[in-house]
């Protein structure tokens, strides 16, 4: 792994058990909170869609929202919102998915992406996928052209990459525990 990258990582706090025993859980308000940390973690986010037109990135709240905001100012990108049920004034599109009990959605305005622009993905952490696989679920649904996703953190133990489905479309994580 390159310096850059360790750094970034060395900024993430493993907290174990939580929010439930047996889970550790990876903070990333360290990273946040470190200015030049932070800096070099959006770059390294941008890098691999430099030149790759995105027009817009979506972010999913909440913790994508951090990580979104920021790397659509780098990518001179338009930033979009998906939100939790209920933030959003109608009309909204949305897309309920599977969490380990229950069921989430994410919701977007109707027009919040217009028909084939060209979006980025963006959120902290994969999991289990089902919360990346909504977001793409719903830009599609919003007619857009979807780029790629990007995440800080892919737990690849939990496969959720798996549930990205389409292989043509590029999912990158920075780091992998
Ligand atoms: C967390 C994390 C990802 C999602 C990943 O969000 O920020 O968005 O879970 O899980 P998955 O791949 O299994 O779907 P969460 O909704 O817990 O909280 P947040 O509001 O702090 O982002
Ligand atoms: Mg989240």
């Amino acid at each position: 792994m390159d310096a850059t990258l360790q750094q970034i990582q060395s900024l993430i706090r493993a907290v174990p058990d939580f929010p439930k025993p047996g889970v550790m859980f990876r903070d990333i308000t360290p990273l946040l909170a470190d200015a030049g940390g932070f800096a070099r973690c959006i770059d390294a986010l941008a890098e691999p869609w430099q030149g790759s037109g995105v027009q817009a990135v979506c972010g999913i709240e909440s913790r994508g929202f951090i990580f979104g905001a920021a790397l659509a100012q780098k990518l001179h990108a338009g930033f979009v919102p998906l939100r939790k049920p209920n933030k959003l004034p109608p009309p909204v599109v949305s897309v309920d998915y599977q969490l380990e009990y229950g069921v989430d959605r994410l919701e977007a305005r109707n027009d919040a992406l217009r028909p084939g622009e060209r979006v980025l993905i963006v959120d902290d952490v994969l999991a289990t996928g089902g919360t990346v696989a909504a977001a793409r679920a719903l830009v599609l649904k919003l007619g857009a052209q979807l780029v790629g996703a990007s995440v800080v953190i892919e737990l690849a133990a939990l496969q959720g990459r798996a549930g990205w489905q389409d292989e043509r479309i590029p999912l990158h994580a920075l780091l992998r525990y």
